[in-house]
């Protein structure tokens, strides 16, 4: 499906000057401490094979919403200096990502050096994807890479309106690899699929529960979003979160599975509390049990015990969204479980999305899963079907 596309080692990169889009864009403590480094690891083996054939390495992405100016909480420095101390080599850092002074800086690149951009949202033509942002920036190279996975969605100036200023657009490893498994999971799949999704509404996953409804074998929906499923089918959910102008779209979900042979479930127990605190009480109930008062607020032990069950056959899995409230500490055993249980499954496994990845990360399973997607919102526009605009940059070989 993207064979077509170029990638890094079909063209020839030695001693030439070239761009590579990142998607940099990682969560930042209120001191503007990086708390997740994962964007920015996943991107040193495309710089090492350009350091390794002495390109001039030129590295830009965005950072945060800045609003089309400078901001220095949106600086792009403390990334500078984390790439250094993973590629153990220096970085030069340019205060801008356009203008006579980053050209300078660049047109003195060394073959092998390397150096960062400052934040390409710093400039209002980024967002609004102008031709001469986009051009300003073409000119600093002789080839461009894009390796920003997770910003695939975005129509902006490096990501799109750059094609047209720059020849041979190809693909960094990072967003190779994000294909790659893409098409392991949902094009070309090891069969029995199953899919488990999570999170608290099911307006905001309707689109792919619909669409991966068509291509997995079982489906699994977690998280608030079954309490909807539940009381569309006229059972008491207690106070638990549902969106009632939903119901007919979870029904029509549940006939469709039917329809279309998907075994479809549900939490079987939750884990239920008064408030969303660390300090409300506790318990754990079948799910036709859920007193007035109490709300689920994450799956039960029963519910896991049911997953490792779905899980014993299965040949390739994807995962979308949490079970429950997991950042609170007594609603994190489901979504921890549900990770581990897979974690320890031999299929191959695809997860991701912003909450996803953290509680991979949190349930300490990261090396277990075949793969986690670097993308937030490109990876749900995958799962949902819809085409990912920016690969229409890149240049497509014979
Ligand atoms: C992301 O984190 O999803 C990407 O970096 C895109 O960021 P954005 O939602 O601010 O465009």
């Amino acid at each position: 499906m993207f064979n077509s596309y170029l990638t890094l080692e079909d063209v020839d990169v030695a001693n030439k000057r070239v761009f590579v889009r990142t998607d940099y864009n990682v969560p930042l403590d209120e001191f503007g401490n990086i708390v997740d480094d994962t964007r920015i690891r996943e991107t040193i083996p495309t710089i090492n094979y350009l350091i390794d054939r002495n390109s001039k390495i030129i590295l830009a992405s965005h950072l945060g919403r800045p609003k089309g100016k400078p901001d220095p909480k949106f600086s792009l420095y403390p990334v500078a200096k984390r790439l250094e101390r993973l590629l153990g080599k220096e970085v030069k850092f340019a205060p801008d990502c356009i203008g006579n002074q980053v050209e300078e800086m660049v047109n003195s690149l060394k073959p092998g050096e390397v150096i960062l951009l400052e934040n390409l949202r710093f400039h209002e033509g980024e967002e609004k994807n102008d031709p001469e942002f986009a051009k300003a920036l073409a000119s600093l190279a002789d080839i461009y890479v894009i390796d920003a996975f997770g910003t695939c969605h975005r129509k902006h100036a490096s990501m799109y309106g750059i094609k047209e200023f720059i020849q041979p657009v190809v693909m960094g490893f990072l967003l190779e690899r994000e294909l790659k498994y893409f098409e392991k999971a949902l094009v070309n799949p090891q069969r029995p699929v199953v899919a488990f999704i999570g999170g608290a509404k099911v307006s905001s996953k309707l689109g792919i529960i619909k669409h991966l409804l068509e291509r997995v074998d079982k489906i699994f929906i977690g998280g608030a979003m079954a309490f909807t499923f539940i009381k569309a089918q006229g059972y008491d959910v207690g106070s638990s979160l549902i969106e009632e102008e939903m119901f007919e779209e979870a029904i029509n979900t549940i006939e469709k599975a039917k329809e279309l042979g998907v075994k479809f479930y549900l939490p079987v127990d939750f884990v239920c509390g008064q408030a969303i605190s660390e300090q409300t009480p506790v318990i754990e109930v079948a799910w036709q049990e859920i007193p007035k008062g109490w709300m689920g607020l994450d799956i039960g032990h029963a519910s896991i015990t049911l997953i490792k069950e779905i899980l014993k056959d299965v040949q390739t899995i994807i995962w979308n969204g949490p079970m429950g409230v997991f950042e609170i500490d007594k609603f994190k055993t489901g979504t921890f479980g549900l990770a581990h249980a897979i974690a320890e499954s031999p299929a191959l496994s695809i997860a991701g999305g912003g909450d996803t990845d953290y509680a991979i990360h949190k349930a300490g399973v990261i090396d277990e899963i075949s793969y986690i997607s670097t993308g937030g919102g490109a990876f749900l526009q995958l799962l949902e079907g819809k085409v990912l605009p920016c690969l229409d940059a890149i240049t497509r070989g014979e």
